[in-house]
């Protein structure tokens, strides 16, 4: 299935936002606001487009947990044969509770803690992403400990300035913690070639997110197969070249990074290299596939400026307020002719940086109304906090006709779990001593 195929995850029928075949009022009407909702076929054909355009050459892809850590996607992911992009042992749980089989994980991340590398090995994940010197020295201390042999990727820093929208998912250049220049990524196979319990199987490279070219992804690749034809003569037999993710979408309007393209760049250098391709889309899979939705409290207007208050703000959707990322909001139900005003969408939290949109033209709604933020599916609830003691959203999947509540939202018993005041006796539950 190509991804003309896809249809808009949440369609606007007789007026009212969609999912599937679910009205979203209703959702937020079971299950309260704000939520989020994702639309669970989107997930699949998201997933099925890149496995369709990549099909020509022997590959991995790894889910970025980190984009959407639901288990019940995770889990679906994992059906369809994907594997999984971690980045803690938290991750390594996830993946693993959602049924993701452990020669399906990559592990990134630049402080993998002792114990986190002793959790992956003994789990027999497919690879650990390395990203410094002092990193492979630890994991080679790990392994010999524990007789266990360890697979490991080099991460290439390329030195590339990727066309990211926010300097903070920029990771390919040199001013980044990410990764290993190219000397001393050569340095670090010879290094443990005379290490029994390393085993160099890839070579890694992820250069940032929302990536809407992709010559930067050939160019990256070129640079790790030139590392890797100089490894090859010196006699290392490397099975994979892991390219990362970044895949962008579209957040206002702009195209699509399409898989077809990519692979057509990306297919033919991986073909000569006689390696098999590791990928790992997160936002790319999700990142359409979910909506925020969240009721207006108040409508309140200072001098000439608007603001539409909201019951969800930054402590559940992040990406506006720290990476002034666009998202587009919409009135779930169309209300009919009504005067557009230049408007801020802000939360409830106190902090003037707590908003899902700025200047934004909209249609006023009136207080008990429905927003819907799109695009909401990639780093919405994983990057959401209990700043200001808020309890964390519900989750719901929909699938055709078919509502699931995934993730029950968070109760105030939730926001004290583990917590004691020492000199009362008073316990939250969970607390020990
Ligand atoms: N692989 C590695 C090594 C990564 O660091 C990431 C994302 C991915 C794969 C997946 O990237 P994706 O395909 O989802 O773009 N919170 C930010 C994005 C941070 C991305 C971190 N690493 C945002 O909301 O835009």
């Amino acid at each position: 299935m190509g991804e003309g195929v896809l249809t808009t995850p949440f369609p606007r029928l007789d007026g009212e936002l969609h999912a599937g075949g679910v009205p979203l009022s209703d959702l937020a009407e079971r299950f309260g606001t704000p939520l989020y909702v994702y639309n669970l076929e989107h997930v699949e054909a998201r997933y099925r487009a890149i496995e369709q355009a990549f099909r020509g050459v022997d590959h991995l892809t790894a889910y970025s947990v980190k984009a959407n850590g639901s288990l019940a996607i995770l889990n679906r992911l994992g059906r369809l044969g994907a594997g999984a992009d971690i980045v803690s042992v938290g991750e390594l749980h996830r993946a693993r509770r959602a049924g993701i089989p452990p020669e399906r994980i990559v592990f990134a991340g630049v402080g993998k803690t002792e114990a986190e590398m002793r959790e992956a090995l003994e789990a027999g994940i497919y690879a650990f992403n390395v990203e410094s010197r002092g990193e492979l020295s630890r994991l080679d201390a790990v392994a010999s400990a524990l007789r266990v042999a360890a697979p490991f990727a080099v991460r290439v820093n390329p030195d590339l300035i990727s066309p990211s929208p926010h300097e903070y998912t920029r990771t390919g250049h040199a001013q980044t913690k990410f990764g290993v220049p190219v000397p001393e990524t050569l340095e670090l196979y010879r290094w443990a070639r005379g290490r029994p319990w390393l085993r160099a199987l890839g070579i890694d490279v992820h250069i940032g997110s929302q990536i809407l070219e992709v010559t930067p992804y050939s160019e990256a690749l070129s640079l790790v197969l030139d590392v890797e034809r100089i490894l090859r003569q010196e006699g290392d037999e490397l099975e994979f070249v892991d390219i990362g993710g970044g895949y962008g979408i579209p957040y206002d309007g702009e195209p699509r990074l399409v898989m077809e393209d990519l692979a057509g760049v990306i297919l033919p250098l991986v073909q000569s290299s006689g390696l098999r391709l590791v990928l790992e889309p997160g936002r790319f899979i999700v990142g359409e596939a979910g909506v925020f939705l969240t009721r207006v409290e108040y409508v309140k207007q200072v001098g000439s400026k608007w603001f539409v208050i909201v019951d969800g703000g930054m402590s559940e959707l992040i990406r506006p307020s720290h990476y002034e990322a666009f998202h587009v909001v919409d009135p779930v139900v169309s209300p009919g002719p009504r005067p557009v005003e230049l408007v801020d969408v802000v939360g409830p939290i106190c902090e003037t940086g707590d908003f899902l949109a700025r200047r934004r033209p909209l249609e006023l709604p009136e207080p008990g109304e429905l927003l819907a933020v799109y695009t909401a599916g990639a780093y919405g609830f994983t990057m959401a906090s209990n700043y200001n003691a808020r309890c964390r959203p519900a989750e719901t999947l929909v699938e055709g006709d078919r509502v699931h509540l995934v993730r029950r939202r968070e109760t105030v018993e939730d926001l004290v779990r583990g917590e004691s005041i020492p000199w009362s006796g008073i316990r939250g539950q969970g607390a020990t001593s």
